[in-house]
């Protein structure tokens, strides 16, 4: 099954550069965009999409976001890098900001969501042979089936996903799983006293948007602190105001031991990551045993504040969960056929498709290209509707109405 979807000749050119010089590593959507502004994306052609993807919640904020561009653009023509061999004006600033706005002591500045995992993974570690008393090289991390936290040897070596890992062995030894949303099999691997960390996505963002059963993180929290292992909670995807609270570990009022921000920290513009923890595991890292060239420079802590200061001051964790809420409820009235399950939390949602033929869902997201919204299946049968937070109720009725027209266009 394939429809022909018409790619206009100009389009047709960006996408023949890429498939010559570019990796085949990607398999996107076929439109070629070239402006982004607020919930919207424009094409070469200068058609306009609803984006229901955000960078994968990168783009919390909205496209070209105009006070985190600004701030962007004043502080790119006054200093951009300088390393951490020296000290910059921006960096203590963004600590002071950052760590009294989550309450944490400390923070370690990374760029990519996935150094963050690494850092916080290598900080647990740490913590585990100095403080927990763990023996030499005997560290153990759990993670929970089907977590995704991006694509270093590292982390491929906790995936459970054969298109993650598969033909790049061999992989990272002292890792462990348990079933997510499984508390007595992780109860049961948190008695090996060579554990250090479990490290989980409050909800599985590349998994589908699966969400865990009430009760679940706050289980984990008490876990973790019975038996003296950390709590690593990925929020590269659900932070930031994405699932309708600044955190989605705030759901269940629980704080994790160590927290890893990404994505949205830039609002969209840059790779800015962040590891937050308190001193005990903080400081069990000395001068010049991790970093990165990038890390903490006087841009990425500029753009990072102000992002984050816009999530507070336009409320979009408020809009995250009065629009996520309008969204679920005006996709359940569609009352489609070919939807199995409409299942999310704040603006973090996924329709997982009822039929045989797994093309369906990309076939759905080719009828979305050409009615105007941009969205991409995950794991075959799932597809992720995730606007940017500054949506609004007409926009979220427009875009369910697109929708509800590719729908009926399948079936
Ligand atoms: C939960 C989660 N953790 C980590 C990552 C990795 O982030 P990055 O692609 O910036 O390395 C992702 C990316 O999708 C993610 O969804």
């Amino acid at each position: 099954m394939s429809t022909n979807h018409h790619v206009s000749a100009n389009a047709a050119k960006y996408l023949e550069l890429e498939d010559q010089f570019g990796a085949h590593n990607y398999h996107p959507i076929p439109v070629v965009l070239e402006k982004g502004e607020g919930v919207f994306l424009y094409d070469v052609d200068g058609k306009r999409y609803f984006d229901f993807l955000s960078g994968y919640s990168a783009v919390n904020q909205g496209h070209c976001h105009p006070a985190i561009v600004k701030t962007l653009q004043d502080q790119a023509a006054k200093l951009t890098l300088t390393s951490r061999a020296f000290h910059n004006n921006l960096l203590g600033e963004y600590e002071a900001y950052i760590t009294k706005y989550f309450g944490y002591d400390k923070v370690l500045p990374m760029n990519t969501g996935v150094e963050g995992g690494e850092t916080a993974i290598k900080l647990a570690r740490r913590w585990g042979y100095n403080v927990k008393g763990i023996a030499e090289n005997q560290a153990r991390i759990i993670f929970a089936e089907g977590n995704f936290w991006g694509r270093t040897l590292a982390a491929i070596s906790s995936s459970t996903d054969p298109s993650s890992f598969k033909g790049f062995g061999p992989y990272m030894p002292g890792f462990g799983l348990v079933p997510y949303n499984d508390l007595a099999a992780l109860e049961n691997e948190l008695k090996d006293t060579n554990v250090a960390a479990f490290m989980v996505e409050p909800i599985q963002g590349e998994a589908g948007v699966v969400l865990p059963d009430e009760g679940y993180l706050k289980g984990v929290r008490d876990l973790c602190t019975q038996y003296n292992v950390l709590f690593i909670a990925d929020e590269i995807q659900t932070g930031l105001a994405r699932t309708g609270k600044m955190l989605a570990c705030d759901h269940e009022g629980v704080r994790p031991d160590i927290l890893i921000l990404g994505k949205a920290l830039s609002g969209g513009t840059l790779p800015i990551s962040a590891v937050l923890a308190d001193n005990i595991v903080m400081m069990q890292i000395k001068p010049g045993e991790h970093g990165s060239t990038y890390g903490g420079n006087p841009l990425a802590c500029a753009v990072a504040m102000k992002s984050l200061e816009v999530l507070k001051t336009e409320k979009m964790a408020e809009n995250a969960q009065a629009m996520g809420t309008l969204l679920r409820a005006e996709l359940e009235k569609l009352n489609s056929p070919l939807i199995k399950l409409v299942r999310g939390r704040g603006l973090l949602n996924a329709i997982v498709i009822d039929h045989k033929d797994p093309e369906v869902s990309w076939e759905l997201c080719l009828h979305l290209l050409d009615l105007g919204l941009l969205a991409k299946p995950t794991h075959g049968d799932k597809i992720r509707f995730a606007p940017p937070l500054i949506i609004n109720e007409a926009q979220i009725k427009e875009a369910v109405g697109i929708i509800g027209e590719a729908l009926k266009r399948l079936s």
